[in-house]
């Protein structure tokens, strides 16, 4: 039986009824074309060495190619979707082998036809009467070379046009099976590497050598390309959010976090574990991890098609707020003072999650960074669940003295400093920060957590401790 392909054409029938919808230029106006090019193969300046390829996430999208170099065309009106490969190149062919032929490739991706670049400008010389709608793919010089080229061949060439991006980000944004099996591969490459991470944690010296171990073995489940640069700190440093020195010594540090997720066929994971360092948890570590487990599973229940994520995300917040009352964390107000000061912010300053996909913070989501509510401005996810969103559920509690600082001292727009209890907090510094997180499909029921590695402190400390050298 052959293997089941990327549903590219699947998804340009989608991107072009999402444009129709938007778009009363479409609906029984003329037809459109998508034209869209991949990037460009490019070597370092000054230097003999090619540049790492990352394939352009919507031309993945819509071909399953992930060539640099090439083309696509999608034909609304008679659904035709054509890849243009670049031409055999004799050098290329010398130093990197001999290239899919165009048999090959049309036999492997779900396009209509495969061509070499060079038919394209005839192809769309005689295209007729359409829009054409491209985006910004190439940069530089190319970019306008090309979109010269487009502008001479058609009538109409318009880039990036808003309702098409919107169309591509909503088709995106909803994923259909065969993407969600590539997710679910890429979370069991994480699940296992997580795993790997916390059974040498005790021999690690450095914070290296969790960021090695995690790359090697998504290296050898096959998983070449991270999602995004691994997070990988210790102590104190737990507390910045996106930390990728990763080189820092972790000798007498409470908690190792881990940040990292491999991706797989251009699809993401995201994954968040933080665990203590020798296996043991101190009083301090153990009470805020347990709290955010608390945030992070309480949020991952709600889901379902439906729930705002507004919502979820103050969910996450009033757990946070009792859990600090209880600590001694927080002092003297009630817990609606204190969610209403918004000093809960100071603590967990970013959202509780946001779309995945091919892209790690991935399309849809509709976040407004200008938000004034400081609690709201950082959450990428702005609306309503809807069975096909995966999203990364990750509460976090961090001891930042950068962020915590300006409320202690009232500053400007900073409230609710009087309810920190500084002599309490004094014992958190050293706990840095924790965070979880885990990437969860929202589905007609409920949700299905992609996410399997152990986040239960007892079974993480045992993990961790049968890996102890004697
Ligand atoms: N790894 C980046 C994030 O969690 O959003
Ligand atoms: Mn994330
Ligand atoms: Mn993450």
């Amino acid at each position: 039986m052959a293997a089941k392909k990327y549903p590219a054409k699947a998804h340009a029938i989608k991107v072009a009824t999402h444009l129709s919808l938007l778009s009363p230029l479409h609906s029984g106006g003329p037809t459109a074309l998508f034209v869209l090019a991949s990037p460009q193969s490019r070597l370092w300046p000054f230097c003999d060495q090619s540049q790492p390829f990352r394939q352009n996430r919507y031309f993945y999208y819509l071909s399953g190619c992930d060539l640099p170099d090439c083309y696509l065309t999608y034909d609304t009106a008679t659904e035709k979707l054509v890849l243009y490969l670049p031409p055999i190149d004799a050098d290329d062919v010398l130093w990197s082998g001999m290239p899919k032929s165009i048999a090959q490739t049309k036999e492997a991706l779900n396009v209509d036809d495969v061509k070499y670049v060079t038919s394209l400008d005839e192809d769309l010389a005689t295209c007729g009467d359409k829009v054409v709608y491209t985006i910004e793919s190439l940069t530089g010089p190319e970019h306008a070379t090309y979109l010269s080229k487009l502008a001479t061949a058609v009538e109409s060439v318009t880039v990036a046009d808003a309702h098409f991006m919107t169309a591509l980000d909503e088709a995106r944004m909803i994923k259909d099976s065969f993407e969600l099996d590539l997710m679910r591969h890429a979370s069991s490459i994480s699940d296992n590497a997580h795993a790997k991470v916390m059974a040498s944690a005790t021999a690690a010296t450095n914070e290296t050598h969790i960021h090695a171990e995690f790359i090697y073995h998504s290296i050898r489940a096959g998983s070449k390309n991270q999602s995004y640069d691994p997070i990988c700190c210790s102590g104190r440093s737990c507390s910045t959010l996106h930390y990728v020195r990763n080189d820092d010594e972790v000798m007498g540090r409470q908690l190792l976090l881990i940040d990292a997720g491999a991706e797989w066929k251009n699809y993401a994971s995201d994954v968040t574990r933080t665990f203590p360092l020798s296996g043991d948890w101190t009083t301090e570590a153990l009470a805020i991890y347990n709290l955010v487990l608390e945030m992070q599973i309480s949020c991952e229940k709600a889901i379902a098609p439906g729930k705002s994520w507004d919502e979820l995300h103050l969910l996450a917040h009033q757990i946070m707020i009792r859990g600090f009352l209880k600590l001694g964390l927080f002092t003297r107000g009630t817990e609606d003072e204190i969610l209403e000061s918004r000093v809960s912010s100071a603590f967990f300053p970013h959202g509780l999650g946001h779309m995945i996909g091919m892209d790690t913070h991935d399309t849809g989501g509709m976040p407004n960074y200008a938000d004034p509510d400081p609690m709201f401005r950082y959450l990428r996810i702005r609306r309503n669940l809807q069975p096909g969103m995966v999203v990364s559920v990750e509460p976090g509690v961090y001891f930042n003295p950068f962020m915590i600082e300006p409320y202690l001292k009232a500053e400007d727009a900073y409230k609710g400093g009087e309810y920190i209890d500084q002599a309490v907090l004094e014992k958190y510094w050293d706990v840095g920060g924790v965070r979880i997180e885990d990437d969860v499909l929202v589905t007609e029921s409920g949700s299905e957590n992609f996410t399997k590695i152990t986040k239960d402190p007892v079974e993480i400390s045992k993990i961790i401790k049968s890996g102890q050298r004697v």
